[in-house]
C-alpha cells in the first residue's frame, strides 16, 4: 500500500501546508512504504527565479525533515531527479481531453489571480497525474483544494488503461475533514499565493507580529459572540492548541469577557510551541547541506528504481517499444 504526495517550492510553507498535507504524510511513514517528493517541476509554472527556485527547494527539504520525515522510513526526492516523469507526462497527455483540462480550478483561480496562462500552468494536472502513476501509487494525501486533481489523475489512468491495457494503479486520494482546508489570516484558504499565511518556520517577532495583526470586528471584549466558532484564531486555534483548550477559549469568546488581543496572545503562544522542536531540528539540519543533498540524492536512486519499472510497462504498452 503505497502513499506518495508532493509539495511545490514556489515559496515558504505554511501551516496549512503543514496540517493539509506534512502531518498526514508524516504519521503515515509509521506504516511504511511512503514516496515524498519536491515538485521542483511543477513550481517552473509560477516561479521564474532560478535562484529562489533553489533556495525554496532545498527550504522545503530542511521543512520536511525537520518536521519528522525520516528518510530510513520515506523515499524523499526531488521531483526533476527523476526525469521519467515527463516522459510519462507526454504518454498520458496524449490521451487527456482538452476539456478535462479546462475544467480545472487550480487553473482557473491561478489565472484569475493573474498568472499568465501558460502551458505548464495548463499541462499541470497531467505532470501531478504523471508524479502519482509513475510510482504505482495507492494512497495520496493532499488538501481539499487537490481533490479535483486527484479526480483528473483517476480519469487519466482508467482511460490509459482502456485504450492500452492494464498498466496504471488507480490512486486514491486521503484529506482529512478536519483539516481540509486551513483558513488563513484573512479567512480565506491559506495560501502562498495570497499572501495570508503563517508560516511554519521563521523570525519569532515577524510571526507574532502577523498573528497579533489579524483583522477582528469592532465588538467590544464584554460583547458575547455567537459566532466564536467563525473566528480565525478559534479556527486555528483547534489545530494548534490541545482540545480542551481550544474549546474553552471559543466558549469564553462566546459568552463575551475574552479580548481580541488575549486570544492572539495564546494564538501565538500555542503556536510556537507546537513547532518548537521542529524548529531547533530544521537549525541543526541548516548546519548541514551535504546531508541533506545525500538524502535526496539517495532517494532519487530509490524512487527511479521504481520509475523505471513503471515507465518500461507504459511504454511497452502504447507501442513505443
Ligand atoms: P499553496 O496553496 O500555499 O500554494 P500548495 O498548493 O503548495 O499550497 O499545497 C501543498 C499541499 O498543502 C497540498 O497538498 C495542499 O492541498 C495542502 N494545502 C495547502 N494549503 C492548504 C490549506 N490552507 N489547508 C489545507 N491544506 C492545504
Ligand atoms: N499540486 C500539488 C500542490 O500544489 C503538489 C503536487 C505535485 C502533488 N505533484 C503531486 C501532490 C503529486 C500530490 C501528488 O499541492
Amino acid at each position: 500500500m503505497r502513499t506518495l504526495t508532493g509539495i511545490t517550492p514556489s515559496g515558504t510553507l505554511h501551516i496549512g501546508n503543514y496540517f493539509g498535507a506534512m502531518r498526514p504524510a508524516i504519521e503515515a511513514q509509521v506504516k511504511g512504504d511512503c514516496f515524498y517528493f519536491i515538485a521542483d517541476y511543477h513550481s517552473m509554472t509560477s516561479l521564474f527565479d532560478p535562484v529562489e527556485r533553489r533556495k525554496n527547494t532545498y527550504g522545503i527539504a530542511l521543512d520536511w525533515l525537520a518536521c519528522g520525515l525520516d528518510p530510513k522510513k520515506s523515499v524523499f526526492w526531488k521531483q526533476s531527479d527523476v526525469p521519467e516523469v515527463c516522459e510519462l507526462t507526454w504518454l498520458i497527455g496524449s490521451l487527456t481531453p482538452m476539456g478535462l483540462l479546462e475544467r480545472a480550478h487550480g487553473y482557473k483561480d491561478k489565472t484569475a489571480k493573474g498568472l499568465s496562462p501558460n502551458f505548464g500552468l495548463f499541462s499541470y494536472p497531467i505532470l501531478m497525474a504523471a508524479d502519482i502513476l509513475l510510482y504505482d501509487t495507492h494512497v495520496v494525501p493532499v488538501g481539499q483544494d487537490q481533490k479535483q486533481h486527484l479526480e483528473m489523475t483517476r480519469d487519466i489512468a482508467i482511460k490509459f488503461n482502456q485504450t492500452y491495457g492494464d498498466t496504471f494503479i488507480v490512486p486514491e486520494p486521503r484529506i482529512r475533514e478536519d483539516v481540509a482546508v486551513v483558513p488563513g489570516l484573512d479567512g480565506q484558504k491559506m495560501s502562498k499565493s495570497y499572501g495570508n499565511t503563517i508560516d511554519i518556520f521563521g523570525d519569532e517577532k515577524a510571526l507574532k507580529k502577523r498573528i497579533m495583526g489579524i483583522v477582528m470586528d469592532s465588538r467590544l471584549p464584554a460583547d458575547p459572540k455567537p459566532d466564536a466558532d467563525k473566528n480565525i484564531a478559534i479556527q486555528l486555534l483547534k489545530l494548534l492548541a490541545p482540545k480542551e483548550v481550544a474549546v474553552d477559549f471559543e466558549n469564553r469568546l462566546r459568552e463575551g469577557g475574552l479580548g481580541y488581543g488575549d486570544l492572539k496572545k495564546a494564538l501565538f503562544e500555542y503556536y510556537w510551541t507546537t513547532f518548537a522542536d521542529a524548529r531547533t531540528k530544521r537549525t541543526e539540519l541548516a548546519a548541514q547541506p551535504d546531508y541533506v543533498e545525500a538524502v535526496l540524492k539517495e532517494g532519487a536512486v530509490k524512487a527511479r528504481d521504481v520509475a523505471s519499472d513503471v515507465i518500461k510497462r507504459a511504454r511497452k504498452a502504447c507501442g513505443i517499444v
